[in-house]
């Protein structure tokens, strides 16, 4: 399991990409930190279009940005967003999550309390090929 200090900072970057979200539809923020294998963080916010369909949630944009850098090799993910309670991921994120076998997705809270919970509570059944 992810340690406090780790969290923490993951929750810090998490709320300073959420400053880079764009969600001028929604007005739902959110921004999401991937920790890497080696200690890099990887972030992501949600980025909207008129075309509803084409957004990319916070989780995916970071996950995709790490991927993109040459790095397949994840231990965490803190997501924080504008929700009243924890800030969830949807059903799409936890299986792109899984693919890459993210082990501890890390839920924040408005005052910026977390909460810890391993992906396969999450998503217990994974779609495999
Ligand atoms: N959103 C995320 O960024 N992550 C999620 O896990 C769920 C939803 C975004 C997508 C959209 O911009 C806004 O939140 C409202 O659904």
């Amino acid at each position: 399991m992810i340690d406090d200090v780790l969290c923490r900072r993951l929750v810090d970057k998490a709320r300073q990409a959420q400053q880079h979200a764009y969600a001028p539809y929604s007005k739902f923020t959110v921004g999401a930190a991937l920790l890497a294998g080696d200690g890099t963080i990887y972030t992501g916010c949600n980025v909207e279009n008129s075309s509803y369909g084409l957004t990319i949630c916070a989780e995916r944009n970071a996950i995709f940005h790490a991927v993109a850098c040459g790095c397949r090799d994840f231990r965490a993910i803190a997501i924080a967003g504008s929700s009243s309670g924890y800030t969830v991921p949807c059903g799409a994120c936890r299986q792109v999550m899984a693919e890459f076998n993210i082990a501890d997705v890390i839920m924040v809270r408005p005052d910026d309390t977390y909460t810890v919970v391993p992906l396969q509570k999450l998503l217990p059944y994974t779609f495999t090929l």
